[in-house]
């Protein structure tokens, strides 16, 4: 046999098991785990290292127009951002714009990101406007890849779709086997306490929170698994920030049903006491939904540790906080929290994030790799071809150094955006190299990549005759 890329004697961590191997690599794939006697035409000392299969990010938002600016990371710095941080595939946000197809969507997101993207990439759709000829359209995404589709409940006259369309999407993914991705927000209720709090002259970035309660999210996280049940569907959550909602999707999982949900980052390392950071700076942690109060990280945690929830994602949709290059920031909202761009960098924190919470026993391992790489790929289309380090997957490989120290700060990150939201926060790890489908992305810490190297992910319906059932997850 010969090997591209050996990478040798490395402790590797699956979602299941932990050991020291040798990984061979031919043609960007993983072709041999074991003990390799033989040379490869390039040999990475992994002794004393952890070795992961590549992080995938199933939610980023990259050159994405929203609340009146463009997410400052298109697919160039994003995916750069990315990989830095051990991520070696995505999966972004496509938005059908009212009126419009989805293939217009489409067309218009491999325009953004074709050429540009340094890790491989698959898109989800935004589904703004479901009439009946988008029913059959929808279907022909899912033969195309395309298998994942997000509506919202929250932000009415932009995204928000009522119950009726929510449950004929739902209906028509159970045919066809696409995935509805829930954003849970009672967007009605929110609006109401929103021009309340602005009518009293409430206007400073706390106020994004204290309108958007728990019990928002809880109640139409139980509503939409209500829809799924009745459909038959399953359904998958994102961003799941608040216990409640939580529970509400651990009692559905409890009886059975086939529901799923992710947490990021954020909801688990910063709290509505962000908020209430000097002048504006409140306003870094404007997303929706918001940081919640001290305490309720805990029961994510938990609930992760738990299989309450699969996957950690990140929802990186950044601006800056000054007007960008070419993009105004969340400036926009100086006098108006309402208008303040939702959402925050993320993309390149969240695997050293999480293996921090590895070396302080919040999570094992392999419950770290199952819920940064398997656990996506199987829900999302990407298995096996992606998700874990067996002969056969693409050879997407995280070297991480366990000793090294990385401190999160904007001075080091690959994100256009003008802070870090964990600035100053130093974990114990480092990403080292990264490979992607066997080539060297990152080489000690440094860029060797090609941008523009990232693949379109033809994603399959990963419970319709897939290689995946959904009670395994
Ligand atoms: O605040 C957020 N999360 N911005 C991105 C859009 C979304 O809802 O995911
Ligand atoms: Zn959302
Ligand atoms: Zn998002």
């Amino acid at each position: 046999m010969s090997y591209d890329l050996i990478v040798k004697g490395g402790t590797v961590v699956s979602a299941s098991d932990t050991f020291v191997a040798d990984i061979g690599v031919a043609d960007g794939r993983i072709v041999a785990v074991g003990r390799i006697e033989e040379p490869g035409r390039k040999t990475v000392d992994a002794r004393g290292k952890v070795v992961l299969p590549g992080g995938i990010d199933v939610h980023t938002h990259f050159d994405m127009p929203f609340m009146g600016a463009t997410t400052i990371d298109d697919f160039s710095t994003g995916s750069t951002a990315a990989v830095f941080g051990g991520t070696t595939s995505i999966v972004d946000f496509a938005i059908q714009r009212k009126g419009k197809t989805f293939r217009h969507a489409l067309d218009d997101w491999h325009e953004r990101a074709d050429g540009k993207s340094a890790v491989d990439f698959g898109f989800h759709m935004i589904v703004t406007d479901f009439t009946e000829a988008r029913q059959d359209e929808m279907d022909k995404l899912v033969d195309e890849g395309v298998s994942s589709f997000k509506l919202f409940m929250a932000y009415p006259g932009i995204f928000m779709s009522d119950d009726a369309t929510i449950l004929r999407a739902l209906m028509r993914a159970k045919d066809n086997g696409g995935m509805i991705c829930m954003h849970a927000e009672n967007g009605s209720a929110i609006d109401v306490l929103v021009r309340k709090a602005l009518a009293e002259g409430k206007l400073s970035p706390e106020w994004h929170a204290l309108t958007r309660p728990m019990t928002a999210e809880a109640e139409a996280t139980h509503r939409a698994i209500a829809l799924a049940e009745i459909a038959g569907a399953p359904i998958y959550f994102v961003h799941l920030s608040a216990g409640d909602a939580m529970e509400e999707v651990r009692r559905a999982r409890e009886r059975g049903l086939p529901v799923f949900a992710e947490t990021c980052p954020q909801y688990l390392y910063l709290s509505h006491d962000d908020y209430r950071r000097p002048g504006f700076e409140g306003a870094k942690f404007v997303m929706s939904p918001p940081l919640r109060p001290k305490g309720n990280a805990e029961r994510l945690w938990k609930g992760l540790a738990r299989n309450d929830l699969q996957v950690v994602s990140t929802d990186h949709c950044s601006f800056c906080m000054k007007a960008g290059t070419n993009q105004p920031g969340k400036e926009l909202g100086k006098k108006d929290f309402s208008k303040i761009p939702n959402g925050a960098p993320g993309v390149e924190y969240r695997m050293l994030l999480l293996w921090d919470a590895v070396q302080k026993g919040k999570i094992s391992e392999n419950r770290f790799v199952e819920i940064t790489s398997t656990a996506p790929a199987k829900l999302f289309g990407l298995y096996p071809r992606k998700g874990h380090l067996n002969p056969g997957a693409d050879a997407d490989i995280v070297i991480l150094d366990p000793n090294r120290p990385h401190t999160f700060t904007v001075k080091n990150h690959h994100s256009a955006a003008d802070y870090n939201p964990y600035e100053g926060v130093t974990v114990k790890g480092s990403i080292r190299d990264v490979f992607s489908r066997g080539e060297a992305m990152v080489e000690g810490g440094k860029w060797a990549g090609k941008t523009g190297h990232g693949k379109f992910l033809k994603r399959a319906p990963a419970f319709l005759g897939g290689s995946v059932s959904a009670s395994q997850l």
